[in-house]
């Protein structure tokens, strides 16, 4: 666009503020929240196409409001407005987020920098990740993990760029890489995103999980629900710990994350709060009692067409029953009786988890991106 005078117009100037908590969407100061949310919204839908993984605005506010575990800070890029004019959400223009793990991992940031698509090469990500990184150091740490997602991975042939681990390929213009590497991050492992088109085919699934109970026998039981019961908390919270120790994660600093029963209430009371609920498929033991297994999918209120499909994990001792498969055939079944409204699930898992892609190619799964992760040490 250019101005009356033929000259490029001036880009808006900005300013950077810190935002913190609000206790409600409808708050007066959350249009720095719904501003957030609509940021991540167009560069979703810029980057993917689609606007499924995006956080909801009660996520946003939720999650502020849950710091138990880790203590978390939202720096904005607001368009400046003139004097005694109060800021709207439409003049966010960008967000870095920035989680401080309390409990473990204490030398560890989480670094999260998006700019609207229309306000990009400006400088705006390198002052908000600044700002972040300081705020991260100033608190300590040392270590900064950061993500970004690309629509595909590298084409056989094509410039590439490719993680520590040697597994999967990026695109070699991915902007967020190229960003992450220019500030000293370096590219650690690459994640398939993968997408199920929903309703599997009951017959097939019927097959995978006559499959695999024949192959676990009498000792594993399924059970499933919407929102894990009390009396199973600490059962869900040893999955979730080994989920932090287990999962691949190359060369990322990331040590055990212990999950007692407690951190999982508080877990779930913060889905909760952001219109979330979990179906979970437990597979347990009966010999032991012990919980071997479990999956969950995440559904979020508002959008019905689609699912998340969140942690999977057997504990080693019990590795080769084929209850991966099972938990996995079995909570499928159940999302397609209980929504059937459901029209896809997305998921992502490390390009090296040769175990975990196999079950989820043979359900049907399908590359749909690919997701960096990055790393830095100070
Ligand atoms: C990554 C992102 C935050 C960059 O925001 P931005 O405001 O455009 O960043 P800046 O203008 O400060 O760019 C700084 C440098 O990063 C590099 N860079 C940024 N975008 C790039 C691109 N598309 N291709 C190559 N290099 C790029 C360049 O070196 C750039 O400097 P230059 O413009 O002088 O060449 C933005 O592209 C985005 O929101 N992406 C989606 C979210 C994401 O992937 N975030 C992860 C990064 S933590």
């Amino acid at each position: 666009m250019t101005s009356p005078t033929g000259h490029a117009p001036e880009p808006a100037p900005w300013h950077i503020i810190e935002v913190p908590a609000v206790p409600s969407t409808d708050h007066p100061d959350a249009w720095a929240y719904h501003g957030m949310s609509a940021v991540e919204r167009a560069a979703e839908t810029a980057n993917l196409g689609h606007d499924d993984l995006a956080r909801p605005v009660e996520q946003l506010v939720s999650g502020m409001l849950h710091q138990e575990y880790t203590r978390k800070l939202r720096f904005l890029a607001v368009l400046d407005r003139p004097d005694g004019v109060a800021p709207a959400a439409d003049d966010v223009v960008g967000f870095a987020f920035l989680a401080l793990p309390r409990t473990e991992n204490t030398h560890t940031a989480d670094v999260y920098v998006v700019v609207r698509p229309d306000h990009r090469r400006r400088g705006i990500g390198t002052v908000l990740a600044d700002r972040a990184e300081q705020a991260a150091a100033d608190a300590g740490r040392t270590t900064f993990f950061s993500w970004s997602l690309s629509p595909r991975e590298a084409a056989d042939g094509e410039d590439a760029l490719v993680p520590a681990t040697g597994a999967g390929r990026l695109p070699a213009d991915a902007a967020g890489v190229r960003f992450a590497l220019g500030r000293g991050y370096s590219l650690e492992q690459v994640e398939r995103m993968s997408r199920l088109d929903l309703p599997v085919d009951p017959d097939r699934l019927a097959t995978f999980e006559a499959e695999a109970r024949a192959q676990a026998g009498d000792d594993y039981r399924t059970h499933t629900w919407e929102g894990v019961p009390e009396d199973w908390h600490a059962a869900y919270g040893q999955l979730m710990t080994r989920m932090s120790t287990d999962v691949p994660q190359g060369a990322l600093d990331f040590g055990e994350e212990t999950w007692d029963a407690e951190r999982v209430r508080v877990y779930l009371a913060e889905r909760a709060a952001s219109g979330q609920r979990l179906l979970t498929t437990l597979v347990e033991h009966v010999p032991s009692g012990e919980v071997a297994g479990g999956t969950s999918f995440l559904l979020q209120d508002g959008k019905p067409a689609y699912v998340f499909q969140e942690e999977t994990i057997v504990l080693r001792s019990h590795r080769g029953h084929r209850l991966g498969m099972l938990v996995k055939a079995v909570n499928l079944r159940e999302l397609a009786a209980r929504y059937p409204q459901t029209e896809r699930a997305h998921t992502f898992n490390a390009e090296e988890n040769a175990h975990m892609l196999g079950i989820n190619v043979a359900l049907g799964y399908r590359p749909s991106g690919a997701e960096a992760s990055l790393q830095k040490r100070l």
